[in-house]
Order: structure tokens, then C-alpha cells, then sequence
């Protein structure tokens, strides 16, 4: 397993070019599956991840080619059947629900299991497919889906953290092609769900309200072929620009969409880093003096839970006391005992993380635990004096694209370990 070896100190300076957005290409893949017609997606980041998904639909029968940024699709056949030794590596696995259940009328899907941030329950995936008239049972670890057909339907999918990010895209893809309109109350705003709306679109979906907690879908007979670019990762452009402040350097990000990063960019401000935006660059920079900010995650628009942890590694070095309290999943605090390790400050209190600012961190030899919490532990190792050693870091080959090679670019002093 590969670690990443990492000398403190050095300022990060300079461009770094965005890749695609994991979390709209995991279910732009899977809504391939809602079509016979190849479907071709450009801008699609080289992510352990991505190569899970299309390893999921070749085992659903799709033909799949990976070339450079593009993945070509074509499933003329498909199966109902995806196995838990592919879900469990991913649990944005659970995407292919809908498709299937739409496409087949049938579906058995294997439930992803536990997970390290925090208890991830499907009743939202099952009320959504309920709602369109599905029969869903859950069996043996799998999660059972059947219809003799569906039919569009109201439902509201508010869960107890607010709306469901995939399980908006499931409740979408399926109504696609369910007989007559459906309509979805409590919809997920991510800019990823915009972008899959838009794909579906564009292989001749009709989907109305993209972007607004109300979508209204009305059911076509069948799906085509199209050509669709992914945007660009606004999680990944956040952990660059707060890199980039964390280690007293500037970071211009290249192609990232200012307005999917209004939360993150207003937060920066708040804590005193300067954001100029220019011929469709944003560049970051420490202003005279940092402050302590406080943050809630919250669905989009509002502060993102996956930039929460990146967040709380800066904030050890923004002075005072900041308070960030996590309202998506309850235990995503994996990296505090980690950034303890270099030396950081940080109590949690149910659901609230304090950290104190400003510390020393010093390096030391870490694990990583899930993706986000990763990246975290890479920003505190290139604040930290000394070096740090991040075991464990497929996860971060889960979601960064060439993360050392882009860090290195920037002037990072970082070294992949085999
Ligand atoms: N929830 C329910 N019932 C459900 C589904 C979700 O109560 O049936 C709750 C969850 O427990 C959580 C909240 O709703 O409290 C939000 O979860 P959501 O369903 O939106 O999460 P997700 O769709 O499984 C996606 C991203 C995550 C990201 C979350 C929140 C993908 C592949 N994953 O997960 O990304 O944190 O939305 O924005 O799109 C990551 O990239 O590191 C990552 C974890």
C-alpha cells in the first residue's frame, strides 16, 4: 500500500488545473445504464472510484473504454444484479438503483455496510422508488426493487440531515422513464445533481427545476445516446485553495466555478483570505492578519461536509478559537485524532469540533481514514515542520486525481511511497 511522504514548510504557489468532479461523474456513469445509445463523457477524472463504477457497469453487461479523460458507454444489455464485492469499495455504488429498477423493472443492489463517517441508512432510496410504485424488500444484504411498472409520483425526500444527494439521483433517474410526471419535494441543489439532471436531459430526459428543491419530471419511453462534459470538482478546487492559505502560499485554481464554491470562498473571506476571481481564475492568498470562523456543514448551498475536515486543518493555523459543527453525518470526525498527532488542538463536543488556533504542528507518521479526512492530514503535514508520512492513502487515489503530482506542480515537497 502507498504512502505519501511529505516536507512541511514549503508555500504553495501557483496554477492548478481542476479535474472533473467525482461526485457527478459516479452517477453520470451509472445513468448510462438508462440507455441502449453510447453515451460519451469527457472531462473524467483518472480516480480509483471511476474505475470502480466502470467495473460495476461492465458487470451489469455495459461495454466501457477508458481513453485519456474519456470514458465511452454503451449497455445494450444489462443485468439486476450488483454484488457486494464491488459496492462495498464504494458506496456511491448504490446509484445504479434507479437505473436498473427503471430500465429492468427489477433490481437487487448490495448494500453498501457500514462506513467510517457515520451511518449511512437507505429508507430515502426506498421511499423514492416506493413512490413510483416499486415493491422494495431488503434480503440477505441486498436491497430488492420490483415493479410491474412504474409511474410517476409526488414524493419528499427530506431526511433527518435534510435532502439525499444520491438519493435524489436515484428518485430522478428512475423517473425518467416512469409512465407520467413525478415530482420531487426536498430535492438535493448540489451542482452534482445539476449535472446528472443536465445529462439526463440531454439524452432526452424531462426534467424540470434543476437546481431548486422541487424537480418535476416528466416520463419519456426511452433514453439516447450524447455526449456530455463533466464540471469541474468544486471539493477538490476547496482543498487546493485552502492549501494553498495553509501554508502561506497563493493558489490560482484553473477552471474551477466560483459560484458551486459560494460557502467555501465567503467562509475564506470571514477568516481573512484574500479571493480575486480573473479571466476565469480564482486565486487565494492570506490578507494582513487570519481570524477564527465558525462553520456549520449543511446540504448546498451551504458549507459542504466534504470540505469540513480540509477546513479544520487550517484553522489551526487561524488564531483564536473556531467552532466547526458537522450536520451531515455524525461521526465524521475521523481526522482529529490524526491532526492531534501533529500537535493540533481540537476538542469535540457532540457534534462540534473546537479547535484552537494558532499551533505549532510538528510531523509525524499518520493514517488515513476516509477521503476527506485524507486531504486533511495532507494540508496539516504540509503546514507541519519536519516530515509526515500518511499511510493508507488509497483513499486519497479514491478521490484526488494525481494529487501528488499536482502539489508537487505547486511547489509542494511531497513523495509517493510504494
Ligand atoms: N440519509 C438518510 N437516508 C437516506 C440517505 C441519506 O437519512 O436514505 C442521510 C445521510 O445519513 C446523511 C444525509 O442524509 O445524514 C446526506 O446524505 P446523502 O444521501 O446526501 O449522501 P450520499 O448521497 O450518500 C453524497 C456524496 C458524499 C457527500 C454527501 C453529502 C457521492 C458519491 N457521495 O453522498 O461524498 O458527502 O453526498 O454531500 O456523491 C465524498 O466525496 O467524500 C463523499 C462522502
Amino acid at each position: 500500500m502507498d504512502s505519501l511522504e511529505i516536507k512541511g514548510g514549503a508555500p504553495l504557489h501557483g496554477e492548478v488545473e481542476i479535474s472533473g468532479a467525482k461526485n457527478a461523474v459516479l452517477p453520470i456513469l451509472a445513468a448510462t445504464l438508462l440507455t441502449r445509445e453510447t453515451c460519451v463523457l469527457r472531462r473524467v477524472p483518472d480516480l480509483a472510484d471511476v474505475k470502480t463504477m466502470c467495473q460495476i457497469l461492465e458487470s451489469l453487461g455495459a461495454k466501457t473504454k477508458i481513453e485519456g479523460d474519456t470514458v465511452t458507454v454503451r449497455a445494450e444489455k444489462v443485468r439486476d444484479f450488483v454484488d457486494y464485492d464491488l459496492v462495498r469499495k464504494m458506496r456511491g455504488s448504490l446509484c445504479v438503483l434507479g437505473q436498473l429498477l427503471a430500465r429492468l423493472k427489477k433490481a437487487t443492489v448490495s448494500l453498501p455496510g457500514g462506513c467510517l463517517i457515520g451511518t449511512r441508512p437507505v429508507d430515502l432510496h426506498r421511499k423514492a422508488m416506493e413512490a413510483l410504485g416499486a415493491k422494495v424488500n431488503i434480503e440477505n444484504g441486498y436491497i430488492i426493487a420490483k415493479a410491474r411498472k412504474l409511474v410517476g409520483g409526488e414524493m419528499f425526500l427530506g431526511g433527518r440531515a435534510g435532502p439525499t444527494v444520491l438519493g435524489t439521483a436515484n428518485a430522478m433517474m428512475a423517473a425518467t422513464l416512469a409512465e407520467g410526471i413525478t415530482v420531487i419535494e426536498h430535492a438535493a441543489c448540489e451542482p452534482e445533481v445539476v449535472d446528472l439532471g443536465k445529462f439526463l436531459n440531454s439524452i432526452g430526459a424531462q426534467i424540470q427545476g434543476l437546481g431548486s428543491p422541487t424537480l418535476t419530471i416528466t416520463g419519456v419511453k426511452e433514453l439516447g445516446g450524447a455526449e456530455h462534459e463533466v464540471i469541474p470538482d468544486r471539493i477538490e478546487a476547496a482543498t487546493y485553495a485552502i492549501a494553498g492559505v495553509a501554508t502561506k502560499g497563493e493558489v490560482t485554481l484553473k477552471g474551477a466555478r466560483p459560484e458551486h464554491m459560494k460557502a467555501v470562498i465567503e467562509k475564506l473571506r470571514e477568516s481573512g483570505v484574500k479571493v480575486e476571481q480573473s479571466k476565469g481564475k480564482l486565486t487565494f492568498k492570506r490578507g494582513r492578519g487570519l481570524h477564527s470562523v465558525h462553520i456549520t456543514t449543511l446540504p448546498h448551498p451551504g458549507f459542504p461536509t466534504d470540505v469540513q475536515a480540509q477546513m479544520m486543518a487550517f484553522m489551526t493555523q487561524t488564531p483564536g478559537i473556531s467552532i466547526i459543527t458537522e450536520r451531515i453525518f455524525e461521526s465524521r470526525f475521523t481526522h482529529v485524532q490524526e491532526l492531534e498527532r501533529l500537535g493540533a488542538e481540537i476538542s469535540i463536543e457532540g457534534p462540534s469540533a473546537i479547535v484552537h488556533g494558532v499551533q505549532n504542528l510538528s510531523g509525524a507518521e499518520l493514517m488515513a481514514s476516509d477521503l476527506r479526512a485524507s486531504a486533511a492530514l495532507v494540508i496539516a503535514g504540509m503546514v507541519a515542520k519536519g516530515t509526515t508520512r500518511i499511510n493508507r492513502i488509497y483513499h486519497l487515489d479514491r478521490g484526488y486525481e494525481r494529487m501528488d503530482a499536482k502539489l508537487k506542480k505547486l511547489g509542494g515537497k511531497v513523495r509517493r511511497v510504494k
